[in-house]
């Protein structure tokens, strides 16, 4: 069964419909969720998300575009969520470059943060980056991240880069823009990353695969992203599945 490692189902885009769709996952071959916070309030949602839920577990952190918001009481707020039975992450955490608000050195100091977060709790990162290939690099390095493990959520650089990444042994994300036809170095990436560093996700309600590009995304249109990476590696997609779901219980330490 399918392991869905990227959603938001705290976001507005399911106010209607998000019981029924969380309670149908199960019969569309979805096993487990990982809901991912991007804010204080978003990672406040996924705690109730996880806590209703049974199959769904909670990445808690705060995006880089939400850094704005940290300071040293609520950061202390945020350590302490880690001690839930269900938190299984720090995330997502990273760099976003793509907007010019917060200022880079905002991003920087609290990417370092929840870094270090994550060493002190022991839990993998769930890092976001978007053009900030380089500075991701660099901070992570210089953070030890090896150390920490994680994944690179949504993967969106070249093969190089993924070389990288994969000398700390993260693993990395990969979704609905696999499917798109543009996506030309991404398809390159994906075959050369090796099977048992791959996960499945869909960064929901985002980045819906071809043929519902645009469209609101939910993990029940993962088989289309796990389609197209066996199509890449020339492998079934039983075996995406299968693997991606193992590699992510081994990751998120769930048996
Ligand atoms: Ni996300």
């Amino acid at each position: 069964m399918i392991f869905e490692t990227h959603a938001h189902y705290d976001d507005e885009a399911f106010n209607q419909d998000r019981e029924t769709l969380l309670e149908s996952l199960k019969e569309h071959g979805i096993e487990y969720v990982i809901n991912v916070g991007a804010s204080l309030q978003s990672t406040k949602n996924t705690i109730g998300l996880m806590e209703k839920y049974p199959f769904i577990y909670g990445a808690l952190g705060v995006h880089p575009s939400e850094t704005e918001e940290l300071d040293e009481e609520n950061f202390l707020w945020l350590k302490e969520q880690y001690s839930l039975e269900k938190a299984v992450a720090v995330g997502e955490i990273g760099l976003d470059y793509y907007w010019k608000e917060p200022d880079r050195q905002v991003q920087q100091k609290w990417f370092r943060r929840q870094l270090r977060l994550a060493k002190d709790v022991k839990l993998p990162v769930v890092i976001h980056s978007r053009e900030a290939a380089k500075d991701t690099l660099d901070i992570m390095k210089e953070e030890k991240a090896e150390e920490i493990g994680g994944e690179i959520h949504c993967f969106s650089y070249t093969k190089e880069m993924a070389r990288e990444f994969l000398n700390m042994d993260f693993y990395f994300g990969i979704g609905g823009v696999v499917t798109f036809q543009n996506a030309r170095k991404l398809k390159e990436a994906v075959e050369y990353i090796p099977l048992d560093k791959i996960l499945l996700e869909t960064d929901c309600p985002y980045l819906a695969p071809v043929p519902f590009r645009g469209k609101r995304n939910s993990s029940l249109n993962l088989p289309y992203v796990a389609e197209e990476i066996a199509r890449i590696k020339g492998i079934s997609r039983e075996l995406v599945i299968e693997a991606t779901n193992h590699n992510a219980r081994k990751l998120f330490s769930i048996s």
